[in-house]
């Protein structure tokens, strides 16, 4: 059975919801040296050790936002969450990011 919705969401929860607003973010920022690093390898040249270092770091960050977002729908499924205001336009939104989540970490 459903567990009764919560009249706001934990504090797990947002925390969670911060954390991963903040990877995601950093990720979007520090791109480039996935691209440089990719583009190495393309001209068979060697990846400088920064690049390296930075885009083992997008990937980290990446795979550790997939993983919270799993730790989010498990919350979510158990505690569960207050409810979306009925006929707005937040349900799309939330549904949205929801597909989006995992889609960045699994598309790259
Ligand atoms: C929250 C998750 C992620 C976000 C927001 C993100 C974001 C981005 C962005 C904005 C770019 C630049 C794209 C461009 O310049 O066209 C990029 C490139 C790249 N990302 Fe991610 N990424 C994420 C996770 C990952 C993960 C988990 C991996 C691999 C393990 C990855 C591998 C790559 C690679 C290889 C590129 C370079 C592609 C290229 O230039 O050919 N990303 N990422």
């Amino acid at each position: 059975m459903a567990p009764a919705a919560p009249a706001s969401y934990s504090i797990p929860q947002k925390a969670l919801h911060w954390l991963m607003a903040l990877l995601i973010l950093f990720n979007l920022i520090f791109s480039d040296a996935m691209g440089e690093v990719a583009e190495a390898y393309e001209r068979g040249k060697v990846p400088s050790p920064g690049d390296l270092t930075f885009a083992n770091i997008h990937a980290d960050v990446g795979i550790a936002v997939l993983c919270l977002g799993l730790v989010r729908l498990a919350i979510r499924f158990t505690r569960g969450a207050p409810p979306a205001p009925a006929e707005s336009l937040r349900s799309w939104h939330s549904l949205r990011i929801w597909r989006m989540v995992p889609s960045m970490p699994c598309s790259s």
